[in-house]
């Protein structure tokens, strides 16, 4: 007989060297069915990144620095200058599939990096040095995760309840998550947390994925409408929340899912500790503060049709679809990085961290 695969024993993101593929799993099909792409043109990339089939800001750079490795790849030509040129058309094409998650930018920009201080290296080995960094960002994001996890744990006791906005699991990043590497690590320590997750309307993140991926994992996992948070709140239920973030600006504002401003709001009513998990690839210091941060807007259909395609509300109805919406740093009791918390004053901490990770 053979055992079904759980969804953790797939890579969110992979490159696959023999077909020259991007393989990701369609998270718009989960968590009902379990399919892998295997994507070769950008354009193909181009449009999972953009319909959210990957999605979450590390998975996004992940796939984005794996996807211009395969654009440069393809390039035919002996000319550096001619080879820059069309490497950057491809950049700025990946660049452009979702505005709000600076990873995608931060990933394609080291990739760039690399061509320019390749400068007068045979095009053949630059594309191999590109081949490397794309599974180095790949393989240093679950390094991330873990000591994010690590750190996070810190925060929490043992039996704690939790709250979780969105999907920043490991079908976010390449291993782990952010905001569930702590539920991770806590689980396999027994801590025996009991999570909550926020089904995260319109595109139900929460509950196709969150709540999918660690009820896999054997946490102890209720899921709850979204305009539920306050409850169990206020039940007692929750002694801490952990989310994930796809930028935050260099004054600790974090721009995440959109709802996630509301639950911070209700945790500070609540006395509740409100904490952002953060790789560094997503603070942006070059935007000062969350009004600098550009939110998506996304197509009416995902308010009006949901996910079983039959209309909820009248036809040509006026929308409002912001993807993301910014926490005040205020509200924010601390960002968890993989190289140690950050509290307020955030202009302060956060250059601390950078320091520490030398960038
Ligand atoms: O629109 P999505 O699904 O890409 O939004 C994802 C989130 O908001 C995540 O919380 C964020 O990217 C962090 S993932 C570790």
């Amino acid at each position: 007989m053979t055992e079904e695969k759980s969804i953790m024993d797939y890579e969110t993101v992979a490159l696959d060297d023999t077909e020259h593929a991007l393989v990701i799993i369609d998270q718009t099909k989960l968590p009902g069915r379990t399919e892998l792409l295997h994507l070769k043109t950008q354009k193909e990339i181009w449009v999972a990144i953009n319909t959210l089939a990957v999605r979450g800001a590390p998975a996004i750079g992940d796939a984005a620095a794996i996807g211009i490795y395969l654009a440069a790849r393809e390039i035919e030509t002996d000319d550096y200058e001619e080879f820059l040129r069309r490497f950057r058309e491809a950049k700025a094409y990946l660049d452009s599939s979702r505005p709000t998650a600076v990873n995608l930018s931060w990933a394609l920009n080291r990739m760039e990096q690399v061509v320019l201080q390749a400068k007068g290296k045979p095009l053949a080995e630059i594309k191999q040095m590109l081949h490397d960094e794309a599974v180095k960002i790949k393989d240093e994001d679950i390094w991330i995760c873990s000591k994010i996890g690590e750190y996070g744990l810190t925060l929490v006791k043992k039996g704690d309840g939790l709250l979780t906005h969105c999907n920043a699991g490991q079908l976010a990043t390449a291993k782990y998550g952010t905001a569930t590497a702590p539920m991770y690590l806590g689980h396999q320590k027994g801590y025996g947390f009991h999570v909550f997750c926020d089904e995260t309307r319109p595109q139900l993140q929460g509950a196709r994925l969150t709540s999918y991926e660690l009820s896999a994992s054997g946490l102890d996992v209720t899921l709850i409408c979204d305009n539920m948070a306050s409850s169990v709140m206020k039940n007692g239920w929750v002694q801490a929340v952990f989310v994930g973030c796809d930028r935050v600006a260099a004054n600790g504002d974090a721009a995440n899912k959109i709802g996630t401003s509301g639950v911070a709001i209700l945790a500070k009513y609540y006395g509740i500790p409100f904490y952002v998990c953060a790789p560094t690839s997503t603070i942006d210091f070059a935007t000062p503060t969350g009004a600098g941060i550009k939110i998506e807007q996304r197509p009416p259909e995902e308010v009006t049709e949901m996910w079983y395609k039959e209309r909820m509300a009248p036809k040509g109805i006026k929308v409002y679809n912001p993807a993301f919406d910014v926490t005040d740093h205020s509200l924010i009791t601390a960002i968890v990085t993989e190289y140690g918390i950050a509290r307020a004053p955030y202009d302060v901490s956060l250059q601390e961290i950078r320091r520490k990770c030398g960038r």
